[in-house]
């Protein structure tokens, strides 16, 4: 609650300031003026339990250049601030008491956003289950492409405790089946073709959270779109670069004895091949998609 009188009057800015005093409306103005001549002029309103200010007006040379607002927001009344979040908690068992600042565009987006990671993640568990069979046996990429199963999985389940924190309300979707499940391909040969098609797959990813990303951000929701920046727009990017380097090293290969050096380049976790009779494995596992 703001009182009229009678105002704080202190030096926030430079303590040097000739400041003199005004009395204007019942408020008290400080006016100081730095040696460029720019004068400020602060309005100050005692609370009441203590002062707030707000730089309203910059001059100089007697003409208005600059406006700037300057409530601290330091001035803080716990038990009156707090009564208007006490009443705004929920008191039904079927709602969240966390929730707060959160959109229903935003809830949507993330139930969306879980979908197409347990899409991505069905369509790689079936390049799993092509590249494991008996009559394809690569099970570098059969591997590869579980692991990459998973993560998408993963990154769904990444969202489903966002969603829950946030005080959302998590709603499954379908999965629809993969059109193909046959994967060979006469002119590109069946490993360029799920890479290729991987590729495409993180791309679309990459797509559908930047475009939640714009959900957040036009809901102003400074927390979500730091959590899907620092959590998922990176690793996508980089996810991307792997993925393409993949795709252009087997396009060298072409199809035959190179991809089955490429496979185990794969199956041991590796960039390169392990040399013949090398018994560890390449250091770091290959980047899932
Ligand atoms: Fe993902
Ligand atoms: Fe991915």
């Amino acid at each position: 609650m703001l009182l009229r009188a009678p105002a704080i009057i202190f030096s926030a800015t430079d303590a040097s300031s000739p400041w003199k005093q005004q009395q204007h409306n019942g408020f008290k103005k400080g006016i100081s003026s730095d040696k460029s001549g720019v004068g400020l002029v602060a309005t100050y309103m005692k609370t009441k339990r203590g002062a707030k200010h707000s730089v309203h007006t910059v001059r100089a040379a007697g003409a208005e250049v600059k406006t700037t607002s300057a409530l601290t927001g330091v001035v803080f009344e716990p038990f009156s601030e707090v009564q208007n979040e006490l009443v705004l908690v929920s008191q039904s068992f079927s709602q969240s008491l966390a929730r707060q600042k959160f959109s229903d565009s935003c809830e949507g987006a993330l139930n969306e956003q879980i979908n197409v990671e347990y899409n991505v993640s069905y369509i790689y568990h079936a390049l799993f289950a092509y590249f494991d069979r008996d009559n394809v046996a690569l099970p570098g990429f059969a591997k590869y492409f579980r692991d990459a199963s998973d993560e998408e999985r993963g990154h769904a389940e990444m969202f489903m405790k966002y969603q829950n924190v946030r005080g959302g309300k998590v709603k499954l979707q379908s999965i629809l089946m993969p059109t193909i499940m046959e994967f060979d391909n006469s002119q590109k040969g069946e490993a360029l073709y799920a890479m290729e098609l991987a590729l495409s797959l993180e791309k679309l990813t990459n797509q559908k959270l930047l475009n939640l990303h714009t959900v957040a951000q036009e809901a102003n929701d400074g927390q979500m779109t730091d959590f899907i920046e620092g959590n998922f727009l990176t690793d996508q990017v980089q996810a991307i670069k792997k993925v393409s380097e993949y795709a252009s090293q087997l396009r060298r290969i072409g199809q035959g004895h190179g991809v089955w050096h490429f496979d185990q380049m794969l199956l041991n976790g590796g960039d390169v091949a392990p040399a013949p009779g090398a018994g560890a494995p390449g250091a770091g596992a290959p980047a899932a998609a």
